[in-house]
């Protein structure tokens, strides 16, 4: 399928590109292709024509030239006589993020699976005879797991009734089913940035306009800043990931979360408050009580999963919500999907009995790798600046040179998969940053900050040209 990218879109996409050390046609030629290689450019996506783009990016038509010619020559662009430059993939496929083939994956942040996960897959294979006469997957979730994460919820201090929850396949696609169900083309929808890419998306693809809000990996969030923009734009929604923050790693404090329930509130805004990271304490203490979140209000949405505390392979995640919103997700699922598997379900039902150990499992897994990555980074990389981390699933350290994509190309051509910080932010922000997960363990971590640390002493001392030298592309 062939989707046109404006040069305007595409500028954005490309942000600061000339302050990347080299010569200014191939660094424009390897920052497509981290586009194309990490999805923010697709496969088939139509670029605009030569001209257009010197226009826009303020480059020569020869840079523009030869960076076609180098993205053509390594097979990230195909030119159709008639239809123009088109990003494409060498070999024709993309590389899966989880794929073993003997890179490291840093690209995403997931955890394998707890130690307890067969056994508990065994049982949960006992329980399935009974459920082999009907269909094997569940339109708003089998009973035994909607009930068992209601008890979940009520212990924590938020009184949930089973009808108050509707199972879904992932977090993802609980998100993308709220947004496409509550949002009409061009609403308001504030999200956090950094924040998490595919929340953006989902939000994007059900025609919101997205408002950003500021996370800062030392300070939190900006609650006066947040407060001034719902009252100002009045949005339809907030996205908000209170609880380690993906990628910051940061959660708000209980006055916090008061504050933005009832700014929220005041402003007629809905909360989808995404707890995917939730339960991944380290040493941040007890809980906070999620009471603020809680109530039986109908202007807040919760979406968790199991796949960051159990297993990303299992497919299950759930909204909390009021029973009429339940009601018009469960009327709208089926467009995008007809229900969750039940034996994944009925899996995450055993786990959710012994999730004490569980989540202890991850505080002690997820505890050692995130010493072993500062501590490497202390060692290798001193000037980078990280945050205290106190759970979660990643570090987000920043640097004092705009280099995030360089080092992200950098890094893939020593096998190491990782996004740069742009991802995580709109409009191409963030390139002093980098996400550098530590879900992989201990050892991984320590692997990929080598990796870094040798491509950064690469990319930072390198002269930055502001003008691409013309004299090496004539
Ligand atoms: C904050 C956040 N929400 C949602 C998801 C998607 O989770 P799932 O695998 O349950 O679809 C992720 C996955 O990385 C995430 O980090």
């Amino acid at each position: 399928m062939t989707r046109a990218i404006g040069a305007a879109q595409l500028a954005e996409l490309l942000s600061d590109w000339r302050s990347a050390p080299g010569a200014g046609y191939r660094t424009l030629a390897d920052r497509v292709r981290l586009l194309a290689i990490d999805g923010r450019l697709p496969a088939g996506s139509r670029l605009p024509g030569e001209r257009e783009l010197a226009d826009r990016l303020g480059a020569s038509r020869n840079t523009i030239a030869a960076a076609l010619d180098e993205l053509r020559a390594a097979g990230y662009v195909k030119t159709v006589r008639g239809s123009g430059s088109v990003i494409g993939i060498p070999g024709g496929t993309i590389q899966s993020p989880g794929s073993t083939d003997g890179m490291l994956d840093f690209a995403t942040a997931s955890s394998p699976a707890v130690p307890g996960f067969q056994a508990a897959a065994e049982r949960a294979l006992l329980r399935l005879p009974s459920a082999l006469g009907g269909s094997g997957y569940e339109f708003v979730g089998i009973p035994a797991l909607r009930e068992a994460l209601a008890a979940r919820y009520t212990a924590r201090g938020v009184p949930t009734s089973p009808s108050q929850l509707l199972i879904t396949s992932g977090a993802q696609p609980a998100i993308a089913l709220v947004a496409r169900t509550l949002l009409s083309r061009g609403d308001r929808a504030i999200v956090e940035t950094p924040g998490y890419p595919h929340a953006y998306e989902a939000l994007r693809a059900a025609g919101a306009r997205l408002l950003p809000i500021a996370v800062d990996s030392d300070t939190g969030w900006n609650l006066d800043e947040t407060e001034q923009l719902l009252r100002r734009a009045a949005p339809s929604l907030a996205y908000v990931m209170p609880d380690f923050h993906n990628p910051t790693g940061r959660s708000m404090t209980e006055a916090e979360r008061r504050r933005l329930v009832r700014a929220a509130e005041d402003a007629g805004t809905l909360l989808l408050v995404d707890e995917t990271t939730g339960e991944l304490d380290i040493d941040r203490g007890p809980m906070v009580p999620p009471a603020a979140f809680a109530s039986r209000r109908s202007s807040v949405v919760t979406i968790g999963s199991a796949s960051k505390t159990m297993w990303g392979g299992l497919r299950v995640g759930w909204i909390r919500a009021g029973e009429e919103h339940i009601a018009s997700f469960a009327a709208a699922r089926p467009a995008g999907d007809l229900g969750t598997a039940v034996f994944d379900q009925l899996v995450v039902t055993e786990l959710l009995a012994e999730f004490d150990q569980v989540l202890e499992h991850r505080r002690r897994e997820h505890g050692a790798a995130r010493d072993a990555l500062r501590a490497r980074l202390a060692e290798r990389l001193p000037q980078w600046h990280v945050p205290e981390i106190a759970g979660g699933l990643s570090a987000w350290v920043r640097f004092d040179a705009p280099v995030s994509s360089q080092l992200a190309i950098g890094a893939r051509s020593r096998s190491l998969r990782i996004a740069a910080g742009p991802w995580f932010g709109l409009d191409g922000a963030f390139e002093r940053f980098l996400r550098i997960p530590f879900s992989s363990g201990p050892e991984a971590s320590v692997r990929a900050v080598d990796i870094l640390a040798s491509v950064w002493a690469e990319v930072a001392d390198a002269p930055r040209t502001m003008d691409p030298p013309l004299a090496a592309v004539v």
